[in-house]
């Protein structure tokens, strides 16, 4: 049995690791699987093998489930084979977090050139195949001299890969491009003030755009190595692709923090970014976490001038677009919020539903999955190539504390309110996690 009284909250409850590799084939579903969905979809969360001193550092653990004319083929669940599971490590000890290959590998799982990544923001990525076993770590021919973000964004013109590595110790930030190959063909050092938390960041066709927020690195206080300062300021840096710490222009926002963006565009001279917008972060403690609400910064590159605004009044995480919008204007959004209208996510009480948003509109409506139904982050798939923005389907795992289990859910991107096209029944509950993706066969076809 758990002690609850002394066990911290990741480790309780629907955040607690699950200690087996399973492979389960022939899935039973509910409704019916889309024929035209042939892919995988995958999430990576956090599933502690060694001790750990919070949810953010557990082992890395990617769930999948493969659909296929109409079935749910398997679904599998592995542990991403990295250097700190390897040796134990906690992620706070200093061989882990000087080691670039000892990732958690847990915060996210995408695909580029041909290959799938398992992504953690402090450490190189680790390479998986395609029935998620580990391949290893990669440095890009030793040319990768910085972390690599769990957010690149992948740009859907020019199949460039853009990320970026952040360090408390100097350099503090460096921007990198993949080419459409997968090779690292551009890295730039960007001079911040000192090193901050850079979860996420955004593209435009034209540009990438940094966040530098004042959550910043303090290890001369054991208490709170990574903290809110009131002194810091907060700046949005906003640089042409490929470009240079020479070329980048900085705008100074109200303070806040941001963990994702939900997407960037630019529309005539100006930089257009919604963005989850955080009042504060961890101002008193880790575990202070206010809840996340959907701003539009408008840079003008002409005038310099800022304008921020609310977009709405939800509470809401894992805000996601249309992978084929990335960088480009979007008209809809995803995410998910509390299902009672409050401010908490991810609490085993508080269950949630799946939001989408309409910016044209500037509405929002919701896909209810039930009472006792707590999704995770979903994504879009389009139906077929030519398929406009919302047509197709929002795809994520739901969690039902009634029951204790998990299914992948796919709902009609197009229709809020409506019931689930499918629920594929997994064959045990899968753990709150992280970030994940639809890996289509025409991206990563089976061999
Ligand atoms: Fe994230």
């Amino acid at each position: 049995m758990t002690d609850t009284a002394t066990t911290p909250w990741f480790l309780t409850g629907n955040f607690a690791p699950v200690h087996d590799e399973l492979t389960v084939h022939d899935l039973p579903v509910t409704g019916s699987v889309p024929p035209s969905l042939s892919g995988r979809y995958l999430r990576n969360g956090s599933n502690p093998k060694a001790p750990t001193q919070h949810w953010f550092f557990g082992d890395g653990m990617v769930h999948g489930i493969r659909l296929e004319d109409g079935r749910a083929e398997w679904y599998k669940n592995r542990w991403v084979r990295t250097t700190k599971l390897a040796k134990g490590l906690d992620a706070m000890d200093g061989e882990a977090m000087l080691d670039p290959t000892a990732s958690a590998a847990n915060t996210h799982v995408l695909a580029h050139a041909g290959r799938i990544w398992t992504l953690e923001e402090g450490h190189f990525p680790y390479e998986i195949d395609r029935d998620l076993d580990t391949i290893g770590c990669d440095d890009f021919d030793g040319r990768l001299t910085s972390a690599f973000t769990a957010h690149p964004k992948l740009c859907p013109e020019t199949g460039e890969l853009h990320f970026f590595g952040y360090s408390p110790i100097a350099p503090h930030l460096t921007y990198h491009v993949l080419d459409a190959a997968g090779r690292l063909v551009h890295s730039a050092p960007i001079t911040v003030p000192r090193g901050t938390m850079m979860h996420d960041f955004m593209i435009t066709r034209d540009h990438a755009i940094f966040m530098d927020l004042p959550v910043v690195f303090d290890f001369d206080n054991p208490g709170a190595p990574i903290r809110w300062d009131d002194h810091y300021g907060a700046r949005i840096g906003i640089v042409p692709r490929h470009g240079t710490d020479a070329d980048i222009r900085w705008f100074e926002v109200d303070p806040c923090y941001v963990f994702h963006p939900l997407n960037a565009y630019v529309e005539g001279d100006t930089v257009v970014c919604d963005v989850g917008r955080h009042e504060s972060m961890w101002r008193n403690g880790m575990n202070d976490f206010p809840p996340s609400f959907l701003h539009r910064w408008t840079f003008d590159l002409g005038t310099g001038s800022v304008h921020e605004q609310q977009l709405d009044e939800v509470a809401h995480g894992f805000p996601r677009v249309d992978d084929r919008v990335q960088g480009l204007r979007h008209r809809y959004g995803w995410g998910v919020a509390p299902r009672d209208g409050g401010r908490v996510l991810l609490d085993d009480r508080v269950a949630g539903v799946v939001v989408k948003w309409d910016l044209s509109a500037g509405s929002q409506s919701v896909f209810d999955l039930g009472p006792d139904s707590h999704p995770g982050e979903f994504v879009f798939v389009q139906d077929g190539p030519d398929a406009g923005e919302d047509e197709g389907w929002a795809m994520g795992l739901v969690y039902d504390a009634a029951t204790d289990s998990s299914d992948l859910v796919i709902l009609d991107a197009s229709a809020p309110g409506s019931e689930p096209v499918a629920r594929v029944h997994l064959p045990r509950r899968v753990p709150f996690g992280f970030h994940g993706s639809w890996i289509d066969d025409a991206v990563l076809p089976e061999t």
